[in-house]
């Protein structure tokens, strides 16, 4: 009974603190006269989509700038900087307030007097009587919703906003574009690093001739992209744009201005477009789930397509997560984290030019391979001479020239060579370039050239391993029969597969051949392609570690391999039947009824639950999809093709960053370059699966088929339960309704946004086997923005 009485009062003092506390929290949208903001006090829009207040950015010490970001969005996205070149040390020492002048300003407290260091107005205003005004006029500063921040007069007109003066960003309804009238133009203009708000070297320009396009500019000289024309949605060159009907881009061409902005139909969807620190532009749409920012277009589409993104004797590099290295013997030129605009300086001076006489220089060049030579840089000109050998003493001979080329004649580059980018290894248009370096940066740097012979050395030990191992077991007399892998001699395999004359397709960096071995075994030799491209040797390496090591009966069988000075051959069991991919838009999978089906969904299921969960080594397959599950005479499936499977290791991540799977296959977190893990091949597994069930490829999709997106479309299917509508209409209906629901909604689990929903290959079995029962997946709404992601990657 007491304890009765005591519970409202208790009740009502909670209440108490909560209220107190709201209300002591509670931040408001309007700055009026006399009011400031300083020190982590903020302005919170009505509707709390924006705050504004003091910042610093993340491991960077400058100081704190004003600026506006997303109240909802956890990690600080910030869309407007207010004084991004002036930060101040201290916030509690600088106030924003509105002056009686009807202008917004940043003062800086001194002792004595206060001085702006950001103002609205461009007016010279004495800020130290500034409390002390009687001037009456009214006006407010608001922060609204939209995130535009806006000065208001009592007839709640705007007379500034910070729409008009963007950073970087635009979100819906700011714009960006010129004035004819005033000439005055509206770009955004990049952060000079991803931490570093200050203006960078990237910004946006309409065509000063009047053709009203819109370009991209280097340090407000070099034009390096161009938007093309507009055709009335979208910009020529980002077909991108084009893809979702969700957002609407909108550019005007009258006599008053040339402008550009953009709006979102489904209003909830965040998005802003904004010129990267790496001079591209792009935009995000966020994500709730996994609650990331994803990449919606990117124009260019490389930032090694950017003008000087690197900075001078910077090497870009597409497949690296940091885009930009020094070139040998250069080192970073800027102390400041990612920032690349100075580039790389020269670890020791040149021999030529201090002083010396040219033609008595001690600099050597050093080669830089598998490179596109950057040719439109003003310091790059051609040579008269008509040999490398003369077209090295030609650079020799001039101080000024910094490295030349052999190709078409001879190329020659002057100070400050930039825009050199790093090719895939193989790339048939690759050059070398030879770079001048002083002589104590050519011996260092040929060390450096020893990484070949340690990654041959890498291989034979691989090599050695299986050697050894056959050879034990071949002491055992159990040669070949329990698994271990046999090494083969290249006139063996020659005489198997009749001089390599019954050729079965192409794999990945090699064909495949059938053969016979001396017991009649049938046998698929893969013949890698060595060449200039290190892809083949990746490959058997992957196959020989990972294969070499397991067997299962839903994994193809690796029987052994011939490792030459200039060969390198696989082999493996023959499957009579071919390819799923192949047997997927063949005229006879119609043919397969649905118990066959269903037996190849399940077996492919415990073939990568095998791989993930009960290998001593965790193996990633990383390229799951049809073309990589074989069938042997029984229809029984074999996961195949282990050139890109990894085991996970000590650097797994920064190694799976650079792999690259299949488009129509790839995991949103694959694609966003996060690190991987095995829940990429359950996503794989899942688009496999509603291939299988509806008997439709992943790519052919809207092919007249009436179905837009295909995984789109299907996972709408099975999420809504209408499994019959999915299933393959050349079955008429007939499958055991039981096990197609499974397979749908194993199939929508496994291709969800987030990792963490999707479920495990071991429990994918569970749900195929009914002895793990789940419901309907949601429907994967995601598959819309990276429907835009998967054809940007083509
Ligand atoms: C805001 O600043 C005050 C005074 O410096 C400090 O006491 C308070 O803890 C700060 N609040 C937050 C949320 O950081
Ligand atoms: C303010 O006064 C202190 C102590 O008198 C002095 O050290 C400091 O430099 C002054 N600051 C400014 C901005 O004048
Ligand atoms: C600003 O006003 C104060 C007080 O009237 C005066 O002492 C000071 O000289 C003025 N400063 C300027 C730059 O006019
Ligand atoms: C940008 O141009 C200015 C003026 O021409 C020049 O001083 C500056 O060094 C340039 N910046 C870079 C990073 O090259
Ligand atoms: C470089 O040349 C290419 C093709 O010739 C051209 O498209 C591009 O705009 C040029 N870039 C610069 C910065 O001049
Ligand atoms: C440069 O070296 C060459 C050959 O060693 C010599 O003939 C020439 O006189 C030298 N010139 C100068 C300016 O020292
Ligand atoms: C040396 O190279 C620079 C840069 O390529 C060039 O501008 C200059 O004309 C060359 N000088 C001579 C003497 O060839
Ligand atoms: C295979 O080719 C080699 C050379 O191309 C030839 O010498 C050899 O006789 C051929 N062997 C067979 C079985 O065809
Ligand atoms: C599958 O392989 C078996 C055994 O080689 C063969 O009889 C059958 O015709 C093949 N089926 C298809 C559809 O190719």
């Amino acid at each position: 009974m007491s304890s009765w009485r005591k519970f409202p009062l208790l009740f009502f003092l909670q209440c108490m603190s909560v209220l107190c506390l709201g209300f002591s929290v509670a931040a408001t949208d309007t700055l009026s006269v006399g009011e400031s903001l300083t020190g982590n006090r903020t302005l919170v829009s009505k509707g709390r989509k924006f705050e504004l207040g003091f910042f610093s950015p993340p491991t960077d010490n400058s100081g704190y700038y004003v600026g506006i970001w997303y109240k909802q969005i956890p990690g600080r996205t910030v869309i407007w900087v207010m004084n991004r070149d002036c930060p101040v040390s201290d916030p509690s020492s600088a106030e924003l307030t509105v002056a009686p002048d009807r202008s917004l300003v940043l003062l800086l407290n001194g002792n004595r007097s206060k001085k702006p260091i950001w103002s609205s107005t461009s007016k010279k205003i004495n800020y130290t009587v500034l409390r002390t005004s009687n001037d009456e006029s009214v006006v407010v500063a608001v922060l609204l919703d939209t995130g535009n921040l806006v000065l208001r007069n009592t007839l709640e007109e705007n007379i500034w906003q910070s729409f008009e003066h963007p950073t970087d960003t635009l979100v819906p309804g700011g714009r960006v574009g010129l004035k004819k009238r005033t000439g005055a133009y509206q770009a955004l203009v990049s952060w000079r690093s991803a931490v570093d708000p200050s203006t960078g070297l990237y910004m946006d320009r309409v065509d000063p001739h009047g053709s009203g396009q819109y370009a991209f500019m280097w340090n407000g000289t070099t034009v390096y992209h161009n938007l093309g024309a507009w055709n009335g949605q979208r910009f020529t060159s980002v077909p991108e744009m084009g893809i979702s009907t969700r957002y609407k881009y909108i550019s005007v061409d009258n006599d008053e201005e040339v402008r550009f902005s953009f709006q979102v139909a489904d209003p909830p969807t965040v998005s802003r477009i904004v010129m990267s620190p790496h001079g591209q532009l792009t935009m995000f749409v966020w994500s709730d789930e996994p609650g990331q920012w994803l990449l919606h277009w990117a124009t260019p589409t490389s930032p090694c397509d950017v003008y000087s993104v690197c900075g001078p004797f910077g090497l870009c590099d597409v497949a690296s997560s940091q885009y930009c290295r020094c070139l040998p013997g250069f080192g970073a030129g800027s102390s400041s984290p990612g920032d690349w605009s100075c580039g790389c300086a020269r670890k020791t001076s040149l021999h030529c030019g201090n002083g010396d006489n040219a033609s008595s220089s001690t600099d050597g060049f050093l080669p830089v391979r598998n490179v596109k030579l950057p040719t439109n840089s003003s310091y790059f000109s051609k040579a008269g001479a008509g040999s490398p050998g003369d077209c090295e003493l030609a650079c020799l001979s001039n101080c000024s020239c910094t490295a030349y080329a052999f190709k078409d004649g001879c190329l020659v580059w002057g100070d400050g060579l930039r825009n050199v980018q790093q090719l895939p290894d193989g790339d048939a248009t690759a050059s070398t370039l030879f770079l001048r370096v002083a002589a104590a940066d050519l011996a260092v740097a040929s060390n450096h050239d020893g990484f070949y012979s340690v990654s041959s050395v890498a291989l034979l030990s691989t090599l050695c391993f299986f050697l050894v191992v056959a050879w034990r077991r071949r002491r055992a007399k159990t040669v070949g029969h329990d698994g271990s892998l046999l090494v083969f001699s290249h006139g063996t395999l020659a005489r198997c597969t009749k001089n390599y004359s019954h050729k079965l397709g192409m794999g990945s960096f090699g064909s495949v051949y059938k053969g016979m071995l001396s017991d009649h075994t049938a046998v698929a030799v893969k013949r890698l392609e060595l060449g200039s491209a290190a892809q083949g040797e990746k490959q058997f390496r992957a196959e020989v570690r990972t294969l070499g090591t397991i067997q299962h009966v839903n994994l193809v069988r690796l029987r052994g391999f011939s490792a030459t000075k200039h060969e390198r051959l696989l082999v493996y069991d023959y499957m009579p039947n071919g390819s799923l991919a192949s047997a997927l838009s063949g005229p006879s999978f119609g043919l397969l009824d649905w118990s066959t089906r269903f037996g190849i969904m399940a077996g492919v299921a415990r073939g990568l639950a095998y791989l993930h969960e009960q290998c001593q080594e965790r193996i990633l397959h990383c390229d799951v999809k049809p073309e990589n599950i074989l069938l042997d005479a029984a229809f029984c499936p074999k996961v195949a093709d282990f050139g890109m499977a990894k085991l996970i290791g000590r650097d797994f991540s920064r190694v799976l960053t650079t792999a690259r799977g299949t488009v129509g296959y790839l995991a949103p977190e694959w694609i966003l370059g996060l690190p991987v893990t095995a829940k990429a091949d359950v996503y794989s597994y899942g688009m496999t699966l509603l291939e299988l069930i509806s008997g439709r490829r992943n790519r052919d999709a809207g092919a007249g088929r009436g179905v837009g997106h295909f995984p789109l479309w299907a996972a709408t299917k099975a999420a809504e339960g209408r499994f019959l509508a999915l299933l393959d209409e050349r079955l008429a209906g007939r499958a055991d309704m039981e096990e197609l629901g499974r397979a749908c909604n194993a199939a929508c689990w496994c291709i969800q946004e987030s990792e963490a929903v999707r479920p495990a290959m071991g429990q994918v079995v569970q749900v195929l086997e009914g002895s793990l029962t789940v419901g309907a997946a949601p429907v994967p709404r995601y598959l819309e923005l990276f429907c835009a992601e998967d054809s940007r990657m083509l």
